[in-house]
């Protein structure tokens, strides 16, 4: 039994006192929800305050992004230890955002990925195809690129977490269908097995991104291999990404 993981990517959104706003909203609201984890990703600027408003509940911090080195001349870029330093536990690596507007490629992700990892911390590797590369019918090799780029058996299972985020779902309010995500995510599911071994893959959490909204929440998280959302827009609102949470926490108690 895989606990369902909402994770709110906040993007380049908020000041402090919006910031502070909108982790109150969920602070308040999750106290009652069970057998949900629940993870924040705001910008870097935020993550210390934000550390300090989520201390002693149980939303989660992450990154949204890092640098694979620990240190040196990077200007702009943050570190793995700097995360950890300030509460992070997750870091975001891969987003079609980074692959697309920034140019990361498999190679510099699987770098990433690793520096998380080695440092303790939890990757959540993203991976998708674009609009053209579906309507080729290249969505599972496009997929399965992304994921042989970066995951391999020195990557600990228990510290990873893989989105699926089809990059024409994002910010377009173009939802995967409930089929074509848990259609994606079971292609998924095996090749992870073909690492880990089907029993530690069986415990390993997929979420779906891309346009999750109160209103399909809960059937994206009924399919059988959804196991939460990385939400975008949505989560910039307190009662939006409430509402997400409580429908993965009713689907998770149905079954
Ligand atoms: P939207 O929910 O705004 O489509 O964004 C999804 C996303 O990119 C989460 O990482």
């Amino acid at each position: 039994m895989r606990t369902p993981l909402i994770a709110g990517n906040w993007k380049m959104h908020k000041t402090l006192a919006e910031a502070r706003a909108l982790v109150g909203g969920i602070r308040a609201g999750v106290e009652g929800v069970s057998a949900v984890d629940v993870l924040v990703c705001p910008p870097f600027q935020l993550l210390l305050p934000m550390a300090k408003e989520v201390a002693g509940t149980r939303i989660m911090l992450g990154a949204q992004n890092v640098h694979e080195e620990p240190k040196g001349a990077f200007t702009g870029e943050v570190s793995v230890p700097m995360l950890a330093d300030v509460g992070c536990t997750h870091v975001i690596v891969g987003h079609s955002e980074r692959r697309h507007v920034f140019g990361e490629d498999g190679q510099r992700l699987a770098r990433k990925v690793r520096a998380v990892v080695d440092a303790g911390l939890t990757a959540v590797y993203c991976v998708g195809e674009t609009l053209d590369e579906r309507e080729a019918g290249r969505t599972h090799q496009v997929v399965e690129d992304q994921l042989s780029d970066a995951i391999s058996a020195e990557i600990p299972a228990n510290k990873l977490v893989v989105a699926y985020e089809p990059v024409w779902a994002i910010g377009t309010g173009k939802t995967a269908t409930p089929g074509q995500a848990q259609d994606v995510h079971a292609f998924i599911r095996p090749k992870l097995a073909d690492v880990y071994g089907r029993d530690t893959t069986d415990a390993l959490r997929i979420l779906y991104g891309g346009s999750v909204k109160p209103g399909n929440a809960a059937d994206l998280a009924a399919q059988p291999d959804v196991d939460g959302a990385l939400v975008g827009g949505a989560c910039l609102v307190a009662g939006d990404f409430l509402a997400i949470i409580s429908a993965a926490a009713s689907v998770g108690a149905a079954t």
